[in-house]
């Protein structure tokens, strides 16, 4: 089995596959754009899922929010996105192409044109600061009054909302607003496949605490999503944790650590857990003459909490949770490629296959019981080739159990249940299956 896939061996999975096309493919595509396909949009739908319960539904201290992408153009002045939300733009003057500065291979003022590979010498073609929001208008008039932005973090609307779940919820500190929504950069270099894209979606939380509890929050925040990754399957030694140097912190952050994966392009952030402190509420407050702080009773004191802000990318997570996943094995027969995904991510949990799909008795009973099954769990019913095949593409998808519908089905009333990963197979009582993937799926 190979260390670990290439990039291409993935990309090429999520084609082949359904999980990921390119944006508006059949025009030539558009540059970093990229659409779920039917397996991938499962996918994403049950890493929220598995998120929101986490963070929102298994806890006594969060609330869940679904806040509009569209905010009053005040809210990116006052964040200090208008000012400050920019990444350094250079042209490389022989092939005229543009790149972020940080991002060019080389050292200090002298680098290299990853395209035609001539020298770029930052003194002689300093980089201009370049803003990452993308603007629109809102309103019939396209003028600067119309101007606002579409949101580049789910953040700010959280905190424009945070006197609205306190006084709604009767929330005292600390406690937490999670969201899951789309937020667009206008990136210079975006790349590596769906890693970096002009829109994609975060899953972020807002935890508001007492500010000399902001320290020890942070750390907590940083063990509970790391151990998060893990419980859903993701190899401890592709993970690791770092810390951001003072000068890297974002404009709003006194503290950031950041989880990473190793993709195979690197070690690349997947999740940033932040200490905002007290920046946002504040600056809210200032800009909108609205009176942010909490009162907090025991010490009869009044002021804005800090924020303990974790926040990840839901794209980068699953294209993380696709490459560990990912395995090739040998068999009897060759390879098999298998996509070993966490059971709670997996797109389908079963599949119901008749071994022989022109009898009809086979295909009659296979339906029924993917029909029963249905009630309860995400089951595909597949008669479009031999059963070796049918194994094999469940396989390369992650399903976790694949039922197989024989002759002897209809004489004992039993078919046979595949594991995917020990590919172990047993007879079970038709009527019994329902309870067996029960027992197995935890549900
Ligand atoms: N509210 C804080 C914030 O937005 P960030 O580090 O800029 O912080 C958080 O973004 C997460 O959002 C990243 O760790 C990453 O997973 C995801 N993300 C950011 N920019 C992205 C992009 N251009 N494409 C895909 N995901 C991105």
């Amino acid at each position: 089995m190979a260390e670990k896939p290439s990039m291409d061996t993935v990309v090429s999975l999520c084609k082949r596959r359904g999980f990921v096309f390119q944006g508006s493919e059949i025009y030539g595509g558009i540059g970093s754009v990229w659409d779920y396909g039917p397996l991938g949009a499962e996918l994403k739908r049950n890493l929220k899922s598995a998120w929101w319960k986490s963070v929102v539904q298994a806890r006594d201290d969060m609330e869940g929010l679904d806040a509009a992408i569209l905010m009053h153009p005040q809210v990116w002045k006052a964040s200090g996105h208008v000012d400050g939300f920019a990444d350094p733009l250079v042209d490389c003057k022989k092939c005229k192409r543009r790149f972020r500065a940080d991002h060019l291979p080389g050292k200090g003022d002298i680098r290299r044109c990853p395209d035609c590979q001539s020298e770029i010498n930052l003194l002689e073609t300093p980089p201009r600061m370049f803003n990452l929001m993308l603007k629109t208008f809102l309103g019939p008039v396209e003028d600067a009054g119309s101007i606002t932005y579409l949101r580049p973090e789910t953040a700010q609307g959280i905190f424009v909302n945070f006197t609205n779940v306190v006084n709604s919820r009767h929330r005292k500190l600390p406690f937490g607003i999670a969201q899951i929504g789309k937020s667009f950069r206008n990136e210079i270099t975006p790349g590596n496949f769906t890693f970096r894209t002009r829109e994609f979606e975060q899953m972020e939380i807002e935890y508001f605490v007492k500010p000399d509890e902001a320290a020890a929050s942070h750390e907590r925040w940083v063990q509970e999503r790391y151990d998060w990754y893990v419980e859903l399957g993701i190899k401890k030694e592709k993970l690791q944790l770092r810390p951001h140097g003072a000068g890297e912190l974002a404009h709003y952050a006194k503290a950031c650590t950041d989880i990473e994966y190793l993709f195979p392009f690197g070690w690349s952030e997947l999740e940033g857990i932040a200490n905002r402190g007290d920046f946002d509420l504040r600056q809210h407050q200032e800009a909108s003459g609205k009176e942010l702080t909490y009162f907090d009773q025991p010490s009869n004191t009044r002021f804005l909490p800090f924020v303990i802000e974790p926040s990840g990318g839901v794209d980068r997570a699953a294209l993380a949770f696709l490459v560990d996943a990912y395995r090739e094995e040998t068999v009897n027969d060759g390879t098999r490629v298998v996509l070993g995904l966490h059971k709670a991510l997996a797109p389908f949990q079963v599949a119901v296959l008749p071994l022989l799909k022109n009898r009809p008795e086979l295909v009659e009973l296979a339906r029924k019981i993917t029909a029963g099954l249905r009630r309860e769990f995400v089951v595909k019913y597949d008669d479009t080739a031999s059963i070796g095949k049918l194994y094999r593409r469940q396989d390369e998808i992650g399903t976790l159990y694949c039922i197989t519908v024989d002759v002897d089905s209809l004489q004992d009333h039993k078919v046979t249940v595949r594991d995917r990963d020990t590919m172990q197979q047993e007879r079970i009582d038709v009527a019994q299956v329902e309870n067996y993937l029960r027992k197995k799926l935890n549900c």
